[in-house]
């Protein structure tokens, strides 16, 4: 239930493992696309993995949810969980998800598990989506009903590879045949298996966000004081990353993390662990570090060029990382704010994401964004380049386009450029914990 992100590659992965799945998606239009075999969604090796699971007859769509419970044995819903205006999980889609799966099951018989792949606060597959299920299945949890967590930890960018290669599976599971059903949907996918109550899955999840999001912030708060200090802050954390306690992974400073799903989770776990009167200091500080980033990038910008009024910005890369046109929770988004708010005109430049930055920004202030269709045209007439997410073609750009800014200026929030290189240009270089 649910073809986005986490469903489609779900499927297109037990499809790979010989599987056989069947899926649903309320949106009949992308229904018709996955029918089809095509991604709607752009995932590198998506397409390719969806394509064979069709032709191989290994991948169904369903046009009708009773169609979809008949066919299968567990039912995963992949539903949206966004967050409230007060932060806190709305969970409306998985409730109707829930009620539309259990009015479903009335219709078919034998022995059905319903598996919440959603990310959702602790406590809901037990407390919501089990009584949802056995109210409008009228089955009995445990005898011809189950209900568990199966929480995702692919990441956008490498959803594939993380779903064929996991890193772990858990499963929240309170009954040993529905536990049985999943350690055989998993069979072949070598990887730890952890069996936890559902509640207990559940939390994994919001941890693990929770720990990357704080180890970001955690590099971004000792690049503030790198940058003071005037060293750099990259072999720094590299050197603290060899300490095998310790790792190398989400230690890399810069603009903050974005995303659909790092701000969203942690929002939610925040306001769960509020309304049972749990202060959670460590995920708050990693929330508001993450916050006050994007300005000092800003900062870093206006201290570089004196002042931002009337200052032409290039600003590169909008997406929340490189790979992905997907701009949730871009850290973009508040830099642009925060430089219109100081005077500067933006011209946004992305290789993928521009459409969809601009569709979700709203109404433009004053005419002083433009979206610009090519990195020449974004550098052309700017004073400075603010570089957001570290694409390869940034990369690869030759050295003397940099040369072309007005003020021979570019501040990199993501170590995307070769300072010595743009020196030897006479290109000014200003970057996050440097
Ligand atoms: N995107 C990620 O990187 C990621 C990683 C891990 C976990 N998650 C979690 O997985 C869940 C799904 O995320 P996503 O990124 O795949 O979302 P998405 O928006 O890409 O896809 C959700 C899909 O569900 C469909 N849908 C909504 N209501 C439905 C219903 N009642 N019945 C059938 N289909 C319905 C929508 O049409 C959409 O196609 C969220 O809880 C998210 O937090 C996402």
């Amino acid at each position: 239930m649910g073809l986005g992100y986490v469903g489609l590659t779900t499927a297109a992965a037990f499809a790979a493992r010989g599987r056989t799945v069947v899926g649903y998606d309320s949106d009949p239009a992308r229904r018709a696309v996955v029918r089809a075999g095509r991604a709607p969604v752009q995932e590198p090796g998506l397409s390719a993995l969806l394509r064979r699971a069709v032709r191989a007859g290994r991948l169904a769509v369903a046009d009708d949810p009773i169609d979809l419970a008949r066919r299968s044995d567990l039912v995963f819903v992949c539903v949206p969980t966004p967050s409230r205006s007060d932060g806190s999980i709305d969970l409306s889609y998985v409730r109707a998800a829930c009620r539309t799966v259990g009015g479903s099951l009335r219709k078919v018989r034998g022995w059905r598990a319903v598996v919440l792949k959603s990310t959702v606060v602790p406590g809901t597959t037990d407390g919501v989506a089990g009584p949802i299920l056995a109210r409008a299945s009228r089955r009995t949890l445990g005898r011809t009903l189950g209900a568990a967590s199966n929480p995702e930890f692919l990441a956008e960018g490498t959803a594939v590879r993380d779903a064929l290669a996991p890193s772990r599976i858990v499963l929240g599971v309170s009954d040993a045949r529905t536990e049985a059903a999943l350690r055989a949907a998993y069979r072949g996918f070598r990887a730890s298996t952890v069996v936890l109550s559902p509640t207990a899955a559940e939390l994994v999840k919001y941890g693990s966000n929770a720990m990357l999001a704080t180890r970001v912030s955690f590099a971004n708060e000792l690049a503030g004081l790198a940058e003071r200090l005037r060293v750099d802050v990259y072999p720094v954390m590299r050197a603290i990353g060899l300490d095998p306690r310790i790792g190398p992974r989400f230690l890399d400073a810069g603009p903050g993390f974005g995303g659909s799903c790092f701000t969203k989770d942690l929002r939610a776990l925040l306001a769960q662990a509020s309304s049972l009167r749990v202060a959670l200091p460590v995920s708050s500080g990693a929330l508001s570090v993450n916050a006050s980033q994007a300005i000092h990038v800003v900062d870093l910008a206006e201290r570089a060029a004196g002042s931002l009024r009337g200052v032409k910005v290039a600003l590169l890369g909008l997406s929340f990382k490189p790979g992905t046109g997907d701009v949730r929770e871009s850290r973009a988004f508040p830099m642009l704010r925060e430089l219109l708010r100081r005077g500067a005109r933006v011209r946004l430049h992305d290789p993928e994401a521009g459409p969809s930055f601009v569709a979700l920004l709203g109404p433009r202030p004053g005419g002083r964004v433009r979206l610009v269709p090519d990195l020449a045209s974004a550098i052309r007439g700017a004073d400075l380049a603010l570089i957001q997410c570290d694409w390869d073609s940034y990369r690869r750009a030759p050295v003397s386009l940099w040369g072309r800014l007005a003020r021979k200026l570019v501040v990199d929030a993501r170590r995307t450029l070769d300072p010595a290189a743009l020196a030897r240009s006479g290109v000014r270089y200003v970057a996050v914990g440097r």
